[in-house]
């Protein structure tokens, strides 16, 4: 979004933890936001505290204080609190605000319940890589969001990675895929390294291998958007390395694994807002 799209704004980001706390720090870094109009808050006052010396934004415990007259809410709680920080604030958020929440399995009904008017909610489910600019969003809208509220959030997140816009029934999905993914390709790059140790590499030499590998090769699904396949066929010389070191891998069974791993996350998605 870069700078001075938002500056007169107040914007709160409530559960500034792991991934509250990325958004915070990236969307300073790249201007989208000022610490003047910056509220956060956590639950542990010394965490709040480090947030204030470390980010300069106004940084404390107090929901309602962050919310009054903001005009954008991000809640970005675990999923199990998310209902109770809505009744805290409710009193406080109008339908002239926008409130954006990150927390998997929550519908945008569950909040829309929760407020006391029609207030307009968007649902966004980011991920880690959005610390570097390298995020993944997906993004859709409930019943009293228009699409000039989906718009400004999706600015948000365009800033700090990519976004895409989906009907809140995928957005388990994206949960079990994009937002738990970065864990997936890290065991994957972390064996890779192990191997090339294995092999007789020293290990920062592996790991750089192995990471700028997944790297160029996700870069070129992107960029050329060929059918990862096609791609994979083009490393895979007839009598050669690869199709060995593939052999193994459809052997130890990696793609039904990781099939298996997104479907098992998707289905924990479905049931944590209401467990
Ligand atoms: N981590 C990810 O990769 C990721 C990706 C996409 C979406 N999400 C979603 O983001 C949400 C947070 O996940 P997380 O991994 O960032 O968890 P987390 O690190 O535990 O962060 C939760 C934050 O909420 C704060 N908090 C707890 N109760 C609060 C309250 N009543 N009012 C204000 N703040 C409160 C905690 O404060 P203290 O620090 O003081 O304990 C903590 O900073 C979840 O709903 C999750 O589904 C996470």
């Amino acid at each position: 979004m870069g700078r001075g799209v938002t500056p007169k704004k107040k914007v709160a980001v409530l559960g500034a933890g792991k991934i509250g706390g990325i958004l915070l720090q990236a969307l300073l870094r790249d201007g989208s936001l000022s610490p003047a109009q910056t509220w956060t808050t956590v639950a542990h006052p010394e965490r709040a505290r480090a947030l204030k010396d470390k980010l300069k934004v106004h940084a404390g415990t107090d929901n309602l204080e962050a919310v009054r007259d903001a005009d954008i809410i991000f809640i970005c709680v675990k999923p199990q609190v998310v209902v109770d920080v809505v009744r805290e604030i409710r009193a406080h958020v109008n339908r002239n605000q926008l409130l954006i929440s990150v927390a998997a399995s929550v519908p945008t009904e569950m909040i829309e319940r929760g407020l006391e008017n029609e207030v307009p909610v968007v649902r966004a489910m980011p991920n880690t890589p959005c610390v570097l600019g390298a995020g993944m969003t997906a993004l859709c809208k409930g019943r009293f969001a228009q699409k000039h509220h989906l718009d400004t959030a999706a600015k948000f997140f365009d800033a700090v990675g990519r976004t895409v816009i989906v009907d809140e029934k995928h957005m388990d999905a994206v949960t079990g895929l994009s937002a738990s993914g970065p864990a997936y390709i890290y065991i994957i790059l972390e064996s890779l390294a192990e191997a090339g140790v294995k092999v007789g590499l020293p290990r920062d030499v592996s790991t750089l291998l192995a990471a700028q590998t997944t790297l160029g090769a996700a870069r070129v699904v992107l960029e050329t958007g060929d059918h990862p396949a096609l791609l994979k066929d083009a490393v895979t010389t007839p009598a050669g390395c690869t199709i060995d070191g593939i052999m193994e891998l459809e052997e130890g069974k990696l793609r039904v694994t990781l099939i298996k791993a997104v479907v098992k996350a998707v289905q924990r998605a479905k049931e944590l807002a209401f467990s």
